[in-house]
């Protein structure tokens, strides 16, 4: 459908069928998915269902998940606006990145690319966001580029029969414009899916 943010090492755009071989070698790995409720991936079925429910998730403007594309390195994860409220132009941020990418500027710059995308042109207010309080990685590296914890959800994902606690963290449009991630150049093409616009 032609849309995609571009900043100045990477381009973001809804995962295609084509992309569920790059998307199966990434999430193959155990470490990449140990906090998730999925994965690891072990079978090209598994990345082909998500890009199929990707495409009917943007359709009804509940979750818009974006591959991820070095421009030297190719495919390097996903980053994704889910939960959204539109009448309190809100909405969540999740990412995850194959273990060869992390350390190294992608998340950074992939969360200014969504938050550029969440804040200027959704027109949202807040983006929020989780962590699992063990994993401290990621827990540093939403800090890392300016969301706030703001306190534990108790219970609030469930993943087989466990109950887990969440970090849940928010960067505000007023924080977003204070902070670097402001700063990072972002060019879009084409328009996002309409079902995406009602905050406007
Ligand atoms: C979460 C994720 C996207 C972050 O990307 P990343 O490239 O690893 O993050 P960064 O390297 O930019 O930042 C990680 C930060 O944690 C710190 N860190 C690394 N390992 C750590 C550990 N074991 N404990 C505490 N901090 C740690 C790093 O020093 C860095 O902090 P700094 O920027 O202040 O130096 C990536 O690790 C990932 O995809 N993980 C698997 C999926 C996942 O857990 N997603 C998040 C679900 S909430």
């Amino acid at each position: 459908m032609g849309f995609s943010l571009t900043g100045p090492t990477l381009t973001l755009r809804p995962p295609q069928p084509g992309d569920a071989e790059a998307l199966l070698g990434l999430a193959s790995d155990p470490e990449v998915t140990r906090w998730f409720s999925w994965g690891p991936y072990t079978d090209i079925e598994q990345p082909r269902e998500y890009i199929e429910r990707c495409a009917w998730q943007r359709e009804r403007g509940e979750q818009l998940d974006l591959l991820i594309i070095d421009s030297e390195r190719g495919p390097a994860g996903v980053t994704g606006l889910s939960e959204f409220s539109y009448r309190d132009r809100r909405c969540m941020v999740g990412t995850w990145l194959g273990a060869d990418f992390w350390g190294t500027q992608v998340n950074r710059e992939s969360k200014a690319i969504i938050a550029h995308l969440g804040f200027e042109i959704l027109g949202m207010n807040r983006i929020g966001s989780y962590s699992n309080p063990e994993n401290h990685r990621s827990t540093s590296a939403l800090e890392a580029v300016g969301y706030s914890r703001e306190g534990v959800l108790r219970q609030w994902h469930r993943h087989g029969a466990r109950y887990l606690d969440v970090n849940v963290f928010g960067m505000l449009r007023d924080d977003w414009r204070a902070s670097g991630q402001a700063e990072i150049e972002v060019s879009i093409e084409g328009t996002p899916p309409s079902a995406f616009l009602q905050g406007l």
